[in-house]
């Protein structure tokens, strides 16, 4: 009885440490090219500026003139414009991705639009390779529950960042997609905190379904 305890203990163990903060299924699209081209046409459809609210996102991100913005997980780019305006010319925006589709999609859409203070970083599942430092903001926007091994990338971060950088991650509520999270709000915000940073504010309702937490570093 006590050794089947113990297998059952390990094999919840293992699941939870391979799986990290991903629901089982969340990034099954991402696996394949052709996953990926659905995903890519999702996150660029022109509808979004009306639910995704990229000015109150940018906004809520006290952004300055001069400031490096990081956007982790930046898919084909779609904040970036909004991103690019709020730090200006002499500021600087980091999309990072870890996706090389996506990123080729952001590329053109850096060069289309001739946002000439955005660089395009290839990251890793475990490090946006950030310069060390020297990030102001760095966001996440609806990319923290795809995150397989979100403790490294924290840790990342974390070192990414400036000593009063601030980390901004917009997730969609558990209630509203409760197939597509493992966490909610409250569990989001305990792992944060367990991994380096505080909270300093929320907004619960950013979006129709998403909310938006900031935290410093502590
Ligand atoms: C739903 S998309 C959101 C893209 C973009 N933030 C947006 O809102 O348009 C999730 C993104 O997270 C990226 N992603 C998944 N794991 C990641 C990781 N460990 N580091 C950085 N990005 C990651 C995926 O490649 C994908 O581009």
């Amino acid at each position: 009885m006590r050794f089947l305890f113990a297998l059952l203990m390990f094999t919840v163990c293992t699941w939870a440490q391979a799986s990290g903060n991903s629901a089982p299924d969340v990034n099954k699209d991402y696996r394949t090219k052709e996953g990926r081209a659905g995903v890519a046409k999702r996150l660029a459809n022109p509808d979004r500026d009306q639910t995704q609210k990229p000015e109150a996102i940018v906004a809520a991100l006290q952004l300055k003139p001069g400031m490096t913005v990081a956007d982790i997980g930046t898919g084909v780019g779609y904040m970036l414009p909004f991103l690019s305006k709020a730090v200006g010319p002499s500021g600087r925006v980091i999309a990072e991705d870890i996706q090389t589709d996506f990123l080729e999609s952001a590329k053109a859409r850096i060069a289309a639009a001739q946002l000439t203070n955005v660089t395009a970083v290839l990251g890793s599942e475990t490090d946006p390779n950030l310069p060390s430092g020297a990030v102001d903001v760095a966001m996440i926007l609806d990319a923290y529950h795809h995150m397989e091994q979100p403790a490294k990338v924290l840790a990342a971060l974390g070192r990414g960042l400036k000593k009063d950088g601030r980390l901004v991650l917009v997730e969609f509520h558990k209630a509203d997609r409760p197939e597509h999270l493992r966490f909610d709000q409250a569990e989001l915000i305990h792992e944060v905190e367990s991994n380096g940073f505080r909270l300093l504010a929320k907004v619960d309702r950013i979006t129709a379904s998403q909310y938006l937490v900031t935290f410093g570093k502590k």
